[in-house]
């Protein structure tokens, strides 16, 4: 497999999601892929062209609301083509104080590139999590549509559920890009 092009793009409130997309940089240097990081506040739609593989990372705020930089962000989003991309979701959340809108701003980030021509790979089990509802669930609850991520609650997981992840998304990206 050649390497990927490999952006992160996040938004962040507090810090922990850019804190994940280095410790998710780390982890893709361990499979030889170097990642761009960039902060969604300053980015720009042509920024999205730059990579094969894109890993985007959204933390949920105030009940289920989708943090404010990625918000401003919406009416870009909805205009990229992102035909032959691959994308990768993370999101932050906090399963104990948000039972009932558990990472649900990921779920958002699916929903609104759902037509984008993208393909999605890194869906995750959401075994392991407690929670009552998540607009990030997919395929009966059975799995989350990116990476859910706990710094609130879980943080001791998070090493290992980030090693885990990145090698799944980079086996992933290697089947589809063998199957393209
Ligand atoms: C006021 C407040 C509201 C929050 N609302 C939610 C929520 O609705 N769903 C959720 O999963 N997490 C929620 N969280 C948890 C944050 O998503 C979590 O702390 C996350 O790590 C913050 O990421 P950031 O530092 O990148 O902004 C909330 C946290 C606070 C303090």
């Amino acid at each position: 497999m050649s390497t990927p092009h490999t952006g992160i793009i996040f938004g962040t409130d507090t810090g922990n999601t850019e804190e994940l997309a280095n410790r998710i940089a780390e982890q893709l240097q361990s499979h030889n892929i170097e990642a761009d990081i960039h902060n969604i506040t300053d980015a720009e739609a042509d920024q999205f062209d730059d990579y094969e593989l894109l890993i985007l990372g959204i933390p949920t705020w105030d009940f289920g609301g989708i943090q404010a930089d990625w918000e401003d962000f919406e009416d870009v989003l909805a205009g990229l083509d992102l035909a032959n991309k691959v994308i990768a979701l993370y999101g932050l959340g906090d399963q104990f104080g948000y039972g009932d809108y558990f990472v649900d701003a990921m779920g958002w980030l699916h929903e609104k590139l759902a037509d984008s021509g993208a393909r999605f790979i890194g869906y995750w089990s959401t075994e392991g999590y407690q929670f009552d509802a998540s607009r990030a669930s997919i395929e009966d609850g059975k799995r989350f549509c990116g990476l859910a991520i706990d710094e609130d609650q879980q943080c001791e997981l998070t090493d290992e559920r980030v090693a885990r992840w990145v090698e799944q998304v980079v086996s992933e990206f290697g089947q589809q890009a063998n199957a393209a």
